[in-house]
């Protein structure tokens, strides 16, 4: 059963045909594209909250013909102490496929592993993975010349990313192991206590990827000669009692104007949103003309109804 946990549920050599599929459905949006998911049924399981993600699924479904079923972990039996493994036995019986935002990066691979049906990462604590193959066909989009899903994913062949900030939250974890998958150069700065964690290593050897990223504590080597700068917020879900610290802490790394500057005169800027302006980036950056983040969040749609018409083929 093909499922979407991490970015390296994917073969890189499927990744030009994805691209390909992701804007294919992007231009003929609003035209008659295809429902390769007719009549099926996809639950949402979700324990955090979501705007990009949730819309984007239950948008995407729908319009591949699927019907989505949005399940508030509390109303289920799963927040009241029913298994991981029967939840995944029982909505086997019932829907097509399962997309799960939740907490522990483990309770995604036990779901996939008890039930009989596809299983994608909405976001766990450990990886974020539908949000950076967003990311890096949004990047893509800029820097293609050719047509084709090989030129496509080409572009992004040695681009250096700067990620700043929590160097060990999701997003980056899954920059790290898509930037390696991708061939990108990784550059991570923040405090030494956020640095990247043995599980991102762990992750990258068992995958078989060279395992390239840097790690600074200073944002300004981070970003030099970058073609993106990247950063997310300081307190993701499920840290809030940390914000102060993480507040203090990670001051230095806002992408402020002055430190967007200092990276390639081009480069460009994404965020996964949600942002908090004044904290994390500047108003100044999120409005810069080489900010794409509102492209970002559309492209969640288009490469995620990609990922779901290929697991509903059957193929990785
Ligand atoms: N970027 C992202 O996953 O946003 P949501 O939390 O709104 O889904
Ligand atoms: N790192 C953030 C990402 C939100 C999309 C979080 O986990 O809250």
């Amino acid at each position: 059963m093909p499922h979407f946990l991490q970015e390296t549920d994917l073969p890189r050599s499927a990744l030009p045909g994805l691209f390909a599929l992701a804007r294919d459905l992007k231009r003929r949006r609003g035209r008659k594209g295809p429902r390769p998911l007719e009549g099926q049924t996809w639950a949402l399981i979700f324990s955090k909250s979501s705007t990009r993600t949730r819309v984007s699924f239950e948008v995407g479904l729908h319009e591949l013909g699927a019907r989505p079923l949005f399940l508030n972990r509390n109303d289920i039996q799963l927040g009241r102490g029913e298994s991981i493994e029967d939840t995944a036995r029982v909505l086997s019986r019932f829907v097509h496929g399962l997309i799960v935002r939740t907490f522990d990066h483990q309770d995604v691979v036990r779901l996939a592993a008890a039930g009989t049906v596809p299983v994608i990462n909405a976001l766990t604590d450990l990886l974020h993975p539908c949000q950076i193959y967003a990311d890096a066909f949004t990047l893509a989009e800029r820097w293609t010349r050719g047509t084709s899903g090989a030129a496509l994913f080409g572009s992004l062949r040695g681009r250096k990313i700067a990620f700043l900030g929590d160097a060990a939250c999701n997003v980056a974890n899954s920059w790290i192991l898509g930037g390696n998958l991708f061939g990108m150069k990784v550059a991570l700065a923040g405090p030494k206590t956020f640095a990247p964690t043995p599980a991102v290593d762990a992750l990258l050897r068992e995958a078989g990827l060279p395992g390239g990223y840097t790690f600074t504590t200073d944002p300004y080597e981070a970003v030099r000669d970058a073609d993106v700068v990247y950063t997310d917020v300081w307190v993701s879900m499920g840290k809030e009692e940390e914000t102060r610290a993480r507040r203090r802490q990670m001051a230095p790394y806002a992408v402020t104007p002055k430190l967007f500057a200092a990276a390639r005169p081009d480069a460009f800027f994404l965020h996964c949103l949600p942002a908090h302006p004044g904290e994390e980036v500047s108003p100044e950056v999120l409005a810069s003309p080489r900010s794409l983040i509102f492209d970002e969040a559309e492209n969640r749609l288009h490469i995620q109804k990609a990922i779901l018409t290929r697991l509903a083929a059957g193929r990785r």
